[in-house]
């Protein structure tokens, strides 16, 4: 029995994590999938509440007695500095070293791509975020803040092994996955110094893999290829920040921000899986967010967790449901959050009959 942890968070991140569990269960009652869902709280609510955002032992407790953790998004108008969200996400992806942040970018349906005459071969490939260091540590400070002379300083950490081990995952999942090109990017021309430890450590690792092609892009150039030609892209590696900026662009070649799963993994202990999208606040409670996103993180946890025909079924039944229009408005459908996600639940369950 594997144990899951449960975090809606905030938002449609409590709209579409309700999807997911709906999916889950399913193949629990179904399709001989056994998990100990335990949910929890966390997020802005309880964080206004009683001032706590992830309690500390939550860490330990993770880490110790948690096969994965299923996380909604994160995120509320009410808390501007963001300061709860960056405690759990950016805590537990730290706390937890999920140094590998997997985001899929496939095309599931053609007439979802905003590329002119681009097809789902075309449009098929994956970015390995590296999801522990960067600029999003929170090294620097402010300094006379409010006044004419007023300065902020936002450092960017890069570590040898950090950037090595990212790299190395990348590969070797091209490797295992019979791809023949691993993609690095950075803005080594202006960004000299991380730039010269990311080319230095892509060159060095790279050469452990012979038979792999190695392409090196300006992040700036990435994105123009992204869309101009996104079939020459197997594998992405990059760091914290352009990994996430490039997967908003990576979401909306799928179809939009609602149609993009994650995992954040650390190779050798619990990890966590999320949607890539946001809170959205102003859907949060409509019943109008796009619930596929969440679903299809579900197919991720379903794999990492060691049910691969039960992923599959995931995504058959999203493929099912665009082809039919059986979709929420981002898509073009008529359907609610709810209403597509019961349909997925349907088609998943025509399969196990
Ligand atoms: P967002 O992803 O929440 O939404 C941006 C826009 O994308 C939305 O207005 C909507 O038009 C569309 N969209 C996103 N998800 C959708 C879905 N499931 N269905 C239909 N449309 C969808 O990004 P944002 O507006 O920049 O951020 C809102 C809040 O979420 C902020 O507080 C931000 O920091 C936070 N955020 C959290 C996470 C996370 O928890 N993993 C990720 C990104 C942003
Ligand atoms: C994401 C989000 C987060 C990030 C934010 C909410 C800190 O945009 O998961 O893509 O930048 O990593
Ligand atoms: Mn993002």
């Amino acid at each position: 029995m594997k144990k899951i942890a449960v975090i809606p968070g905030d938002g449609i991140g409590i709209d579409v994590t309700g999807e997911a569990l709906k999916v889950l269960n399913v193949f629990q009652e179904h399709g001989g999938v056994e998990l100990d869902l335990v949910h929890f709280d966390f997020g802005a609510e309880r964080y206004l509440k009683t001032g706590v955002s992830l309690p500390p032992e939550m860490i330990t407790e993770f880490r110790e007695n948690f096969d994965a953790i299923f996380i909604g998004a994160l995120g509320d108008p009410r808390i501007p500095d963001m300061a709860h969200a960056r405690d759990i996400l950016l805590g537990l992806r730290f706390n937890l070293d999920l140094y590998v942040n997997y985001r899929p970018v496939k095309l599931l349906d053609e007439k979802l791509c905003p590329l002119k005459d681009k097809t789902c071969k075309e449009v098929n490939f994956v970015v390995f975020r590296e999801n522990t260091e960067g600029t999003y540590v929170g090294i620097g400070g402010n300094f006379k803040t409010g006044t004419p002379d007023e300065v902020a300083v936002q450092e960017s950490l890069n570590t040898r092994k950090g950037v090595e081990r990212i790299i190395r995952y990348a590969f070797e999942y091209a490797q295992k996955n019979g791809h023949h090109k691993v993609t690095m990017s950075d803005k080594s021309n202006a960004m000299r110094f991380e730039g010269d430890l990311w080319q230095r450590a892509f060159q060095e690792v790279g050469e452990e893999y012979p038979e792999i092609e190695k392409q090196h892009l300006f992040v700036d150039a990435l994105v123009m290829q992204m869309v101009k030609r996104p079939e020459q892209f197997e594998v992405i590696v990059t760091c914290n920040m352009f990994g996430d900026i490039v997967t908003d662009l990576g979401a909306q070649l799928q179809g939009g921000l609602g149609m993009a799963g994650s995992g954040n993994i650390n190779p050798e202990g619990t990890s966590m899986f999320e949607p890539v999208h946001g809170s959205a606040p102003k859907y949060g409670g409509k019943n109008i967010a796009n619930p596929f996103g969440a679903i299809l993180t579900v197919q991720l946890m379903l794999e990492y967790l060691g049910y691969p025909s039960q992923a599959k079924m995931v995504e058959e039944a999203v493929i099912k449901a665009i082809r039919e229009n059986q979709t929420t408005r981002d898509l073009g459908g008529g359907l609610g959050t709810k209403e597509a996600g019961d349909y997925i639940c349907q088609e998943i369950k025509k399969r196990l009959s």
